[in-house]
C-alpha cells in the first residue's frame, strides 16, 4: 500500500507546488516509487515537471468526475521512479460539479485505489482553497503536509486548516494524521522569519520538520525549465534542502512504522 500525502494550505503562494515537485523528485532520486497527482486547476505541478498543458488530454479531473482508470493517465517524467497524473483547467469546474454528486467527498479516494499497489508514496498537490477538491484530497490521504511561508500573516488561516483537518478526521477519514509543518521561503537575514519559526515551534512542538526550506532563486527558476531543482541545479541550497527534507521525511516514516 502506498502512503498518500496531501500538500495543503488554503493560502496561495506558500510553497505547496514547489514542495510537491521537489519532495517527490528527491524521494524518487533515492529509488522510491513516487506518484505526484496535480489536483490544482492551475496545473503548476504538471508544467513544473515538464508536461505542457496543451499535451494534457485527460487529467485527474477525469478520474474524479468521469471514473476514468488512473492507470491509463500515468505520465513519465525525467526521473525514472517519478510518475505524474496531470491536472488541467477543467479542475476549476470540478469544484462546482462535485457539489451535486453523490458520495462526492470520496471520489478521489475511490479513484486512487488502483494506484495503491503501484507506488510507495503518492503526493497530492492541492489547490489554494478549502473547497471540494482539497476536501477530496484530505479524505483520500493518510497524512497532510502543511507548507508555511515564513512571512507576515504566515499563521493566518492555519487554525482554520487544522480545524478542517479535525472535522475530516471525525466525519470522513478517522486515521488522518498530520505529516508535518514545513517552513518555506525562509530568509535567515530577517527577524520576522525567525519569529515565525519560533512561534510555530512553541505552539506545535515536534509537528514542524527540522528541515527548513530557504528562499532560493534556483527554486523559483526551475519551474520555467520544467525540472525539479535536483535536475536543474543539484548543488543549489534549495535542491539540497529538499533532499534533506526527503531524508527527514523517510526517517519519520521509519519511526512511525516502528
Ligand atoms: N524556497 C523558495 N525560494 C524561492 N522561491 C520560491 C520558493 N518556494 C516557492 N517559490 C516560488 O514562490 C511562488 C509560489 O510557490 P508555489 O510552490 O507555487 O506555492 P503554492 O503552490 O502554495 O501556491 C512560485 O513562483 C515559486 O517558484
Ligand atoms: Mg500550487
Amino acid at each position: 500500500m502506498a502512503r498518500t500525502i496531501a500538500l495543503a494550505n488554503q493560502k496561495g503562494g506558500v510553497g505547496k507546488t514547489t514542495t510537491a515537485i521537489n519532495l517527490a523528485a528527491s524521494l524518487a532520486s533515492m529509488g522510491r516509487k513516487v506518484l505526484l497527482i496535480d489536483v490544482d486547476a492551475q496545473a503548476n505541478a504538471t508544467s513544473g515537471l515538464g508536461v505542457a498543458k496543451e499535451d494534457v488530454h485527460q487529467s485527474i479531473y477525469d478520474v474524479i468526475i468521469n471514473g476514468v482508470d488512473p492507470l491509463s493517465l500515468l505520465l513519465d517524467t525525467e526521473l525514472e521512479h517519478l510518475k505524474l497524473i496531470p491536472g488541467s483547467p477543467a479542475m476549476a469546474g470540478a469544484e462546482v460539479e462535485l457539489v451535486q454528486m453523490e458520495g462526492r467527498e470520496f471520489l478521489l479516494r475511490e479513484g486512487l485505489k488502483p494506484l495503491q499497489s503501484q507506488f510507495e508514496f503518492i503526493l497530492i498537490d492541492c489547490p489554494p482553497a478549502l473547497g471540494q477538491l482539497t476536501l477530496n484530497a484530505l479524505v483520500a490521504c493518510d497524512t497532510v503536509l502543511i507548507p508555511i511561508q515564513t512571512e507576515y500573516y504566515a499563521l493566518e488561516g492555519l487554525g482554520h486548516l487544522l480545524n478542517t483537518i479535525g472535522l475530516v478526521r471525525q466525519a470522513l477519514n478517522p486515521t488522518l494524521e498530520i505529516e508535518g509543518l514545513l517552513f518555506t521561503m525562509y530568509d535567515s537575514r530577517t527577524n520576522l522569519a525567525r519569529q515565525v519559526v519560533d512561534e510555530v515551534r512553541t505552539h506545535f512542538q515536534s509537528l514542524a520538520f527540522d528541515t527548513i526550506i530557504p528562499r532560493n532563486v534556483r527554486l523559483s527558476e526551475c519551474p520555467s525549465f520544467g525540472k525539479p531543482a535536483l535536475l536543474y541545479d543539484s548543488a543549489s541550497t534549495g535542491s539540497q534542502a529538499y533532499m534533506n527534507l526527503a531524508r527527514e521525511f523517510r526517517q519519520r516514516q521509519y519511526v512511525h512504522a516502528a
